[in-house]
């Protein structure tokens, strides 16, 4: 590791968290991200903290949270995510909803992720959704490229079936795994396809 990637590998990584299904996702990240020794300051949207409660339970939600060495109340302008100033390895929205992915390509800073995402992008630093609707409508599908032109990248949740997972939990291990790697993160275990031979 040269001494600009072992420096950026100290600074926490800013996880958001926002009302796209697919809690699972953010868990099985923060998981890894734990075994991976690195720090996460996390942020939720009102939504997420809905969908989560439903989707991992009460005490699935209390897991996340507790994989978090800080987290942001979203409605904080006044804490270090909201500035460019502040340090961090690089930024992931996960899981990313299209209403989020909608006011991040917008400029509009209604709350700390849509700022955090704006400070991100103005400052040119790795910013990464994990987007997830279907289908997607015109709207969606404009605000995806435009994210992307914007320097932003699209990580869709989209499982791979190829790495033949036998379970739910496999599969999305393998695809926080993927993003992990992504990251500059190594990970062991992870599949690496051969060729079909
Ligand atoms: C159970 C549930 C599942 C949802 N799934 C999605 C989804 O997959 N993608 C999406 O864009 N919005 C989804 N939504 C809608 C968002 O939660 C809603 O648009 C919300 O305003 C997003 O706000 P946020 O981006 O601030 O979290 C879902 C809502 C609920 C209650």
């Amino acid at each position: 590791m040269n001494s600009r990637a072992l420096q950026e590998s100290k600074k926490p990584l800013l996880v958001a968290v926002t009302g796209a299904s697919g809690a699972v996702y953010a868990l099985k990240f923060l998981e890894l991200m734990r075994e991976q020794g690195q720090e996460v300051h996390m942020v939720m949207s009102e939504a997420a903290v809905q969908v989560c409660s439903l989707e991992l339970g009460e005490d699935g939600l209390q897991r996340l949270l507790r994989l978090s060495a800080r987290t942001y109340d979203v409605s904080r302008f006044d804490s270090s995510p909201a500035s460019g100033s502040s340090r961090w390895r690089a930024m992931v929205i996960i899981p990313c909803s299209m209403g989020t992915l909608g006011a991040v390509v917008h400029g509009i800073s209604l709350n700390l992720i849509h700022r955090a995402a704006d400070c991100f992008l103005k400052e040119q630093r790795p910013l990464v959704a994990v987007v997830r609707e279907t289908p997607l409508n015109p709207i969606h599908l404009r605000n995806l490229l435009k994210f992307s032109q914007a320097g932003g990248v699209v990580f869709p949740a989209m499982p791979a079936f190829y790495s033949r997972p036998s379970d739910l939990d496999e599969m999305v291990s393998f695809f926080v795994g993927r993003l992990a790697e992504f990251l500059g993160f190594e990970v062991k275990g992870l599949p690496v396809w051969q060729g079909i031979d």
